[in-house]
């Protein structure tokens, strides 16, 4: 039986999205970068639905997290590319990444 990650947060419960140890060790480091980009896109979705909602006033705020996010996606596909043989440095053809 796999034991959660996030065990040691019991306020988190189990199989909320994150990774289990198990899986972890059955993974390789490209599927483990694979799924840090769909998280960071998923990320970016979540901030865009949370812009819809929120008060003007929380828009300047969350629009600075949103731009981490896609500068997080550009950090990301660059290591992808760098595994599959391809290397391209997304954040430097991406205005602005940090
Ligand atoms: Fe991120």
């Amino acid at each position: 039986m796999c034991e959660p990650v996030s065990r040691n947060f019991p306020e988190i419960p189990d199989g909320c999205g994150f990774l289990y140890a198990c899986e972890v060790m059955k993974v390789d480091y490209l599927e483990l970068l694979q799924r840090n980009l769909v998280d960071e896109i998923e990320a970016t979705r979540a901030y865009a639905a949370t812009m819809a909602m929120a008060p003007p006033g929380d828009i300047p705020v969350l629009l600075e997290l949103l731009a981490d996010e896609t500068d997080h996606i550009a950090h990301v596909a660059q290591l992808i590319s760098q595994q599959t043989g391809n290397p391209v440095d997304y954040s430097a053809l991406v205005s602005g990444v940090e």
